[in-house]
């Protein structure tokens, strides 16, 4: 069989915020631009952030005190240049959207909105009503468009082109016929979002599989931080499906069964605008302590009764057509179930501030080979994401790639000419898995994985979860090689796709649980039962792990990039 090897300067594999701001950028820079997606671009989960993208427009607000919110954020382990780096330009990026045409709601001056959200001395979440993903990524879609980006959506990618330290674009095939395909490109980007689905609850996309993050490890490079998972305090009970932290950044209060209003216990001056971590420990705790609500006791009370209607049916109207479709509960009128809810990941392809993929713990780079938004890890998150910078990440690092790939090209980076057995290794998986006639099934296997990943890698941790979720990871691995596939045909083959995904869910989800065995300590959103406190001397460092062929993790340490602001006690 001979396969189509397309040459391009530049392949982005993921067409959310960050994937569409690069091609964007070097598509008007006259560079021929690939972006393949297994989704369409406005189906990407980047549409579903709902609160908000910071900058410190408001006039008490300052990038300074931004940086600081994030550090602390972080419970220091961001990077302090890179987080300079994001702060200081996230003005003049909300400038730049509003330019290409992104309609900000709008405060009683005329001038962007901006509301409080978690962890932030200062409201400066712009926003969009409660879509503000959403209204980005359609208005940067039809930039990029216009620009005249070349989109292979419902493209699968599948393996990374990688021979002696350069990255040569990527082997994909088209679902809806299985073509073949190799993307060959002078530089290659991974921007392909968060893995999410790993957990039994979650608020992310059926998509968000992180395929990126195994792809890369399966060429021996390394993912950074990945025991570093975000909980969202507020997803709908039962479902995981995200109640933004505009709801209480709008004024929402967390109440338990007993009607107590309980985050004085944990957060007495931040209450329910602490950061994310802390609140999504306070409820699971509550509901830990048997003070939980809904059928099952797993949730507690989101409260927006008090409110203004006219704040939830302008500000928040997503938000509560959402409560009333899943819950029947309509947020004018009662209180809403919500729980803790995997939402972010934190860690992921380690890049330095350039965005440039790094093949070790030393800084060293992989040629040609760019990430950024949520798969990536550039470190402006640490251990703990505040709301709102996401988006902004996404966005400004998505452009700073672009911008460097764009250089990148013009200093003279060469095409190494790809050959069509560069797919070999995917083709054997391909059809390996097409032709499955085991007896395990995949759907079985996943939720295997994920109600372990809930329960054992979960909000809290201990060593004993934690060797009980790798034990079931390394058997979930052996099974999977027994499964079985019954649609056998090339067109629109989902069976197929999903036991591909679950390969790269079983990888990656043991970088997670392994990472969180090897941290002793409780920073950000890990957190250890059996190590409450966070330990400096040990771990104020980057995590950074490889596979072998045989799924053994072998962990090396990192610097972390420390600046202004030194380490201190986190209190909200
Ligand atoms: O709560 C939210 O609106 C989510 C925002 C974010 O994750 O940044």
């Amino acid at each position: 069989m001979s396969i189509k090897i397309h040459e391009y300067d530049a392949v982005i594999v993921g067409a959310g915020l960050a994937g569409l701001a690069a091609a964007k950028e070097l598509t008007e820079a006259g560079k021929r631009t690939a972006v393949i997606t297994k989704l369409h671009p406005l189906r990407s989960h980047s549409g579903a952030a709902q609160g908000g993208i910071n900058a410190a427009l408001g006039k008490d607000d300052s990038t300074e005190l931004h940086e600081f919110d994030t550090v602390k954020g972080s419970d220091y382990l961001a990077d302090q240049d890179c987080v300079e780096l994001m702060c200081s330009k996230a003005p003049e990026t909300i400038r730049w959207a509003e330019r290409m045409g992104a309609v900000f709601s709008r405060d009683e001056e005329g001038d962007i909105a901006i509301r409080p959200f978690g962890g932030q001395s200062q409201p400066r979440a712009c926003y969009a009503k409660d879509r503000t993903g959403l209204t980005l990524l359609q208005t940067i879609y039809e930039q990029a468009f216009r620009a005249g980006i070349e989109v292979f959506d419902e493209w699968y990618a599948g393996d990374l082109i990688y021979e002696d330290g350069k990255v040569s674009g990527v082997v994909a095939y088209n679902i809806r016929n299985s073509e073949m395909a190799i993307f060959n490109a002078k530089v290659t980007m991974f921007a392909t979002g968060g893995h999410g689905r790993a957990y039994r609850f979650n608020s992310n996309a059926h998509a968000n599989t992180g395929d990126s993050l195994s792809i890369v490890a399966r060429h021996g490079l390394p993912l950074e931080d990945m025991e570093f998972v975000q909980f969202h305090p507020s997803g709908l009970g039962g479902s995981g499906v995200l109640i933004s932290e505009a709801a209480r950044g709008e004024g929402g209060r967390l109440f338990n069964s007993e009607g107590e209003r309980f985050m004085t216990k944990y957060a007495p001056n931040a209450m329910e605008l602490a950061s994310r971590d802390v609140v999504s420990r306070a409820i699971m705790e509550e509901v830990r302590q048997g003070r939980g609500v809904g059928k099952d006791g797993q949730s507690v009370n989101i409260d927006l009764t008090h409110l203004d209607p006219e704040i939830i049916l302008t500000r928040l109207p997503e938000l509560r057509e959402l409560a009333i479709a899943f819950q029947g509960q309509d947020m004018l009128k009662e209180p809403i179930h919500i729980s803790a809810t995997a939402h972010y990941s934190m860690g992921g392809i380690p890049t330095n501030i350039n965005c440039q993929v790094q093949k070790d713990e030393k800084g060293n780079l992989v040629e040609g080979f760019y990430a950024a938004g949520e798969c990536s890890c550039v470190s402006v998150h640490g251990a703990n994401r505040l709301g709102a910078n996401s988006v902004l990440e996404a966005m400004l690092f998505g452009r700073h790639a672009g911008e460097n790939m764009v250089k990148a090209l013009n200093d003279g980076i060469e095409l190494r000419p790809a050959k069509e057995s560069d797919a070999d290794t995917f083709i054997e998986e391909f059809n390996r898995i097409k032709t499955s006639n085991g007896k395990e099934s995949v759907s079985a296997l996943r939720e295997e994985l994920q109600i372990g990943m809930t329960a054992d890698a979960g909000v809290f941790r201990s060593k004993e979860s934690l060797e009980r979720q790798l034990k079931l990871i390394d058997e979930l691995l052996i099974r999977f090689k027994d499964i079985r596939i019954d649609d056998k045909s090339a067109t629109f083959n989902t069976d197929l796709q999903e036991a591909l995904e679950l390969g790269h869910m079983l990888e990656f989800s043991k970088f997670i649980v392994d990472g969180a065995l090897n941290r002793e300590e409780s920073r950000g959103g890990h957190y250890r039962e059996d190590f409450p406190t966070r330990d400096d001397e040990r771990f104020l460092k980057h995590t950074y792990a490889f596979m072998d062929k045989d799924y053994n993790i072998e962990t090396k340490w990192g610097e972390v990039v420390l600046g202004k602001f030194e380490p201190m006690e986190r209190k909200y």
